[in-house]
């Protein structure tokens, strides 16, 4: 069986307002199906003939956001914490090894990213099969996603060599998160997005990250085996400090020659901006999607959002508005984007 491993320790800054750093967009009921992000991921792994009972890796902070919203559903999962954030590679790496002490050497991963919508569950089991096939093989299988623009906050993949009879390819370059004009020239070039969902042995990750980022896996190591359990916590040791900040795409995937790609059929969004959450929510005949006491009047291509006040607007096109007890924003949906910035601008000042 597969095991799957949630990364549940992000900090979403891009749906500021809604998403704070003390409540992160994974924790929050953001899809159309009314649960959150976390749930919707937890659910996407509950098929108990592929896979084992889930590993979630996150922040000491979020212990009982990743606990209840878990037993909420009906999962009972091992939640393991870190006590300070280190990017994705070390939660992954830390994850790895415990799957590893769980389930033997042998074991096969899949780590989710906590904060994606995957529109259509049974095309995402179909894909993990085939990544699984090609796994098999020795290689970190990641899904790929054909681009629809030259997004820069993303991982970029070419494909090499048809691996397992087309189901598969090698990765033949993989960079993360290009410049504007670079990101135009890959998809010009047919290059895929990285949905950063990976699946893979967890020997060919540890030998790979050993290879690539020594300091990170000899923290790790000894803050797994410094952990502590209790109540379905598994609390990492302090070792973790030691343990060099560092996202799994620049630890691992650029620079191992043993990536493969398996393309994705299923409809996919990372939630990274408010203009992409007017895009999942099913949008109305003037493309408007309303979440909360709204009223709008002759409103096209809009997302309005309050969690609170009464939030009224009359004649507006292509604008995002969310609105919380404590904070209003308002911007040309096309700018959703920087919100990142102006969250960054708000600390600064903090
Ligand atoms: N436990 C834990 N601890 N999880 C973390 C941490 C951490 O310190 N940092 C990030 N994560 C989790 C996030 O919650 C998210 O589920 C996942 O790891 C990915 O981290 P992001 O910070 O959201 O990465 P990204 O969106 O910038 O980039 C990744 O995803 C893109 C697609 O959405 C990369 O894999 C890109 O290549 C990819 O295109
Ligand atoms: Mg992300």
């Amino acid at each position: 069986k597969i095991v799957p491993v949630i990364l549940a320790g992000g900090s979403g800054t891009r749906l500021w307002p809604i998403s704070r750093d003390s409540l992160p967009k994974q924790f929050l009921p953001l899809s159309t199906s009314g649960a959150t992000l976390y749930q919707d991921t937890l659910q996407r792994v509950a098929q108990s003939d592929l896979f084992a009972a889930p590993i979630i890796v996150t922040h000491e902070e979020f212990r009982f956001f990743a606990q209840r919203q878990a037993r909420d559903i009906g999962v009972e999962p091992t939640v393991m914490l870190e006590p300070v954030r280190r990017d994705s590679a070390p939660a992954l790496l830390a994850a790895t090894l415990l799957a590893q002490k769980l389930h033997g050497e042998e074991a096969t991963l899949l780590v989710l990213a906590a904060d994606h919508v995957i529109g259509d569950i049974a095309r995402f089991h179909e894909a993990c099969r085939k990544a699984l096939a090609t796994a098999t093989l020795g290689h970190i299988v990641t899904f790929g996603i054909t681009p629809t623009e030259p997004r820069t906050s993303y991982g970029y993949i070419r494909r090499g060599a048809a691996l397992n009879g087309g189901t598969a390819a090698l990765v033949e370059a993989f960079a993360e998160k290009p410049n504007a004009q670079t990101a135009r020239d890959y998809i010009e070039a047919g290059y895929l997005w990285n949905s950063g969902n990976f699946l893979f042995p967890a020997h060919v990750m540890m030998e790979e990250a050993e290879a690539f980022e020594p300091e990170i896996v000899e923290a790790v190591r000894r803050a797994v085996a410094g952990s502590t359990s209790d109540l379905g916590f598994c609390r990492l040791g302090a070792a973790f400090h030691a343990a060099p900040s560092l996202s799994i795409d620049y630890a691992v995937l650029e620079r191992t020659s043993r990536a493969a790609v398996v393309e994705g059929s299923f409809p996919w969004s990372d939630v990274g901006s408010w203009n992409a959450l007017r895009e999942i929510g099913e949008p109305d005949e003037a493309g408007n999607v309303t979440r909360g006491p709204v009223r709008a009047v002759d409103a096209t291509n809009s997302y309005i959002h309050s969690e609170g006040p009464l939030v009224a607007a009359v004649g507006i096109e292509g604008l995002s508005v969310v609105a919380t007890g404590d904070a209003v924003l308002i911007m040309p949906s096309e700018r959703s984007e920087e919100v990142k910035h102006l969250v960054a601008s708000l600390k600064a000042e903090r």
